[in-house]
């Protein structure tokens, strides 16, 4: 195989930064293995956008390269039918989406431009994998560019069902660009089988079985590969000096106390307002832990000139006061909500402490963090996973307490059993999960997709 040229819109960076959001995350693991050029957006926005000169730095075997958007590209791309359009509705959140056919438009230009200014560093026997929903249609532009090499599509965000998607004006449309990659992976079963559905129920498609779909004469592979994490690297975090600082603090500070952990960028797909009204049911139904167990949720804004994230942010400051107001004391604090970021590896510390890690989105791809705080758990005294049933890790870790996001009293409840679980049975879900991630890693996603990549037959 050829060198591995990735494509998405964050790239980078290569080191710990605690930058949150899991594809960065993840292609760093992935690439680190591999080498290859990285190639995507800048972060900046600039006059002269895509047409300004390149950025390009190498760190060991990884090339990045990067280019800047124009604000009226980061305005219809980024800031419009990427995450006001496509993020809401494959997450299901039609009441939250923006539909307006100039964001298409600046969305297609973008990707075109993007493949423009990829297409002159691109070698014969690369194969070029893109990711996420910022570049469904990226394939698409490098076709009409006569570029013929392998084209492998990785989507880190929920595909919803058909009956959702064609509320998405030229559905039909996106997902036929989608479909000159040559394979689009998917993170769980349900995904890709929504995404095959769409292709059979609106484009005329013929399921030819083992994740082959057949269409307009061509085949496209569609299938499920789960994201992992490198949990062998990520358990040793804790013991890295940054994390143990940390934990020492913060040991100090809870005094004995448990304390629930939840890491999210504030985003309304995560769940974190029906979170904390858990929570606080919790303190309810179960007065014993008041006094007695903490939250403490990590909470880096995302996307915050977005008025549905400004929304979410302010329901969230509500909420903190709200329940600490009506259950704090003199010497503890029920929740504590801080809205920055930490790297991951005092991360991995912070998880090391918690006796529980809570991590309930309405929907989500994968959710790395829950894979995390697994990872970060010490053998001889885990905590426990409380996970919503609609991360699409829930596929894989049936061992978690599985919890329904929505339902305050469900989640209470979990929170009880993980609270009060005896350690034979802490330690028994907890080693399942580990061995589970530490054979479902990073490496083995992204090696299983180049081997479904070498069986791909370009004519
Ligand atoms: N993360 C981080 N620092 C933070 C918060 C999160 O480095 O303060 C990382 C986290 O460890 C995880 C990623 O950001 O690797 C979040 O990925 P996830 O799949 O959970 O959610 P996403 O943000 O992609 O929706
Ligand atoms: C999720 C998405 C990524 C995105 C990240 C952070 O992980 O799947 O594509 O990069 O969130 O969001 P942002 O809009 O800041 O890139």
């Amino acid at each position: 195989m050829g060198r591995l040229v990735v494509v998405s819109n964050r790239v980078g960076p290569l080191k710990d930064t605690g930058r949150a959001g899991g594809l960065a995350v993840a292609l760093v693991d992935a690439l680190m293995e591999t080498g290859g050029l990285w190639f995507g957006w800048s972060g900046n926005v600039s006059e002269e956008g895509s047409f300004g000169q390149m950025k390009t730095q190498k760190t060991r075997s990884v090339q990045m390269a990067q280019v800047d958007m124009t604000q009226a590209d980061y305005d219809a791309f980024y800031a419009g039918y990427a995450n006001r359009t496509l993020w809401p509705v494959l997450h299901y959140r039609l009441d939250l989406a923006d539909f307006d056919h100039r964001f298409e438009q600046g969305y297609r230009y973008v990707n075109d431009r993007f493949a423009t200014r990829l297409k002159p560093l691109i070698q014969d026997d690369d194969v070029i994998w893109v990711h996420d929903y910022h570049f469904l249609t990226f394939a698409a532009s490098l076709r009409a560019m006569d570029v013929n090499n392998p084209l492998a599509f990785f989507l880190h965000i929920p595909f919803p069902a058909p009956e959702i998607l064609a509320a998405l004006p030229n559905a039909a449309g996106i997902v036929r660009a989608m479909l000159s990659y040559d394979l689009v992976g998917f993170q769980t079963e349900r995904d890709a089988s929504n995404f095959r559905r769409f292709v059979i129920e609106e484009l005329g498609g013929v399921d030819e079985g083992d994740g082959h779909v057949r269409v307009n004469g061509r085949v496209v592979i569609a299938k499920a590969y789960a994201i992992g994490i490198d949990a062998d690297a990520f358990s040793k975090f804790p013991m890295t000096p940054e994390a143990r600082k940390n934990m020492t603090r913060l040991e100090k500070l809870l005094g004995g106390r448990q304390q629930i952990i939840g890491v999210d960028r504030i985003d309304y797909s995560k769940g974190l307002p029906e979170r904390f009204k858990a929570f606080e049911r919790l303190l309810e139904d179960y007065p014993e832990n008041r006094g007695r167990v903490s939250m403490m949720q990590v909470a880096p804004p995302s996307r915050s000139e977005l008025d549905a994230y400004i929304d979410i942010r302010r329901a969230l400051d509500e909420l903190t006061g709200h329940v600490n107001g009506r259950f704090s004391d003199l010497d503890w604090t029920p929740i504590r909500f801080m809205t920055r970021s930490f790297p991951r590896r005092v991360l991995a510390g912070i998880y090391r402490v918690s006796r529980v890690g809570l991590v309930t989105p309405l929907r989500d791809g994968m959710n790395l963090v829950a894979k995390e705080y697994v990872a970060a758990q010490r053998a001889e005294d885990p905590g426990v996973l409380v996970l919503s049933r609609f991360a699409g890790a829930a596929e894989r870790m049936p061992e978690a307490v599985i919890v329904n996001p929505h339902s305050a009293e469900e989640v209470a409840a979990g929170l009880q059993r993980a609270i009060t679980m005896p350690l034979e049975e802490r330690r028994n879900r907890w080693q399942i999960m580990f061995d589970r991630l530490c054979q479902e890693d990073a490496a083995a996603w992204s090696r299983s997709i180049m081997e479904d990549v070498k069986t791909i037959r370009r004519n």
